[in-house]
């Protein structure tokens, strides 16, 4: 029989929060919402946020991610993947200010790239991302002590994918390390095995699939190479001897969103559309990667898929709103293209900004209201950044 143990597992406030209601400054995704929203079915909300930003003229420059809803999207000065957003926040020194639609971590990169006279809106704080909080900066605090009992601390260089906190970063920039994205990942992984001797070793965070398709598939490291860092075990779940002898020691994180593509999808897909090409976001398992005929961030599956000869069938496995928009977009040009999965797939925080919450940001700018701001802490700033720097000089 075995014996009732005490429950020894670190409270997640997060779910017990209601959306909307509380903030939540220390999470990734505080939340705080007013009551003054304009509401969802008001008619005139397309109206009302074009007035609000012609009002605003070029004090106003809104990014938007691809992920975002269409009735969203259509208000973006530019859209772009998670890279392409930094370096757009980065050259906008003009812009009083950044409205940024999408995730949080999106929007504190951006404000860490801007000057401290910018001020960058978030329209609902409550889009956060799963991913992004699913390493804490206590628990990557933990893991360096256990890489440096290990030894290995000193040959190891932590590479943090975009979707991190802040505080992330700033470890990741105190340490030596870089930021990638997925339309960087292996050039950050180049670098970063470049910054010292045969030993040298990568502490990549959060996304264990990033780290792992990017090493495996770009890098021809092999699986062995890689071990998997659960930080809600004890040392990680790992030996001293496992960690000396790895290559990439992944972050245990992951996309619950592109988690959901298996296998199954994949070979599904290619006996429903004889011809189809397979084409996938690198934040999707390694069996689904291996299986896929392309594999890229979002704006490279949009490239590619704009160089598609006409006639050309496309299964794509990344977030909904993008394929849906990306489905309208081509059927024009004779390319047919459907959802890698058979369910729908949302990604639910990055639908958090819709259209009532991006009125309510931009008209409480015109009455000279900023709202939601998001403002990195400058400790944590000045570090982040050098993190975010190394990035963008990345070859
Ligand atoms: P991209 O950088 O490819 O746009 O990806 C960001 C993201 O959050 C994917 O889930
Ligand atoms: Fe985060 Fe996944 Fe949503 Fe991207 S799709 S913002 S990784 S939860």
């Amino acid at each position: 029989m075995t014996t009732a143990q005490p429950l020894d597992v670190q409270p997640t406030p997060l779910a017990l929060l209601l959306l909307g209601r509380e903030a939540d400054p220390k999470s990734e995704r505080g939340v705080e919402c007013p009551g003054d929203l304009p509401a969802p079915s008001a008619p005139d909300l397309v109206e009302r946020a074009r007035a609000a930003k012609e009002a605003l003229g070029d004090k106003v420059f809104v990014l938007g991610h691809h992920y975002q809803r269409d009735e969203v999207i259509q208000f973006a000065d530019v859209t772009g993947d998670s890279f392409k957003l930094a370096r757009e926040a980065a050259a906008r020194p003009g812009s009083e200010y950044i409205v940024f639609c999408g995730v949080h971590f999106m929007a504190e990169s951006a404000d860490i790239l801007t000057a401290d006279s910018q001020q960058v809106v978030l329209p609902d704080l409550a889009a956060g991302c799963s991913m992004a909080d699913m390493a804490t900066a206590e628990q990557v605090a933990e893991c360096w002590d256990v890489l440096t009992d290990a030894g290995v601390a000193g040959s190891t260089v932590p590479v943090s994918y975009m979707n991190s906190s802040a505080d992330i970063k700033a470890f990741t920039g105190r340490h030596g390390g870089t930021i990638c994205t997925s339309s960087n990942a292996k050039r950050a992984l180049d670098w970063a095995f470049g910054q010292g001797g045969p030993d040298t070793r990568v502490l990549f965070l959060p996304d264990q699939h990033l780290g792992r398709n990017t090493a495996v598939r770009d890098m021809g490291l092999s699986l062995d190479d890689c071990v998997v860092y659960n930080p809600h075990k004890p040392g990680g779940g790992l030996t001293a001897e496992e960690l000396r002898a790895a290559k990439m020691i992944l972050w245990r994180g992951h996309c619950s969103v592109h988690g959901r593509f298996s296998l199954e999808s994949v070979r599904d897909v290619r006996e429903r559309i004889p011809g189809v090409n397979v084409l996938v976001h690198p934040e999707c398992k390694h069996e689904v990667v291996s299986a896929a005929d392309q594999v890229g961030s979002t704006e490279h599956i949009i490239r590619t898929l704009e160089n598609a000869p006409a006639g050309s069938k496309w299964a794509i496995g990344t977030e909904l709103n993008l394929v849906r928009r990306l489905a309208n977009r081509f059927a024009a040009e004779d390319k047919e293209v459907v959802f890698l999965d058979k369910t729908v797939c949302f990604c639910s925080t990055m639908n958090r900004i819709d259209l009532p919450h991006l009125v309510w940001a931009l008209e409480s700018l015109v009455d000279g209201k900023v709202v939601n701001r998001i403002q990195v802490e400058p400790e944590t700033e000045k570090y982040a950044k050098l993190a975010l720097e190394r990035m963008l000089a990345l070859p």
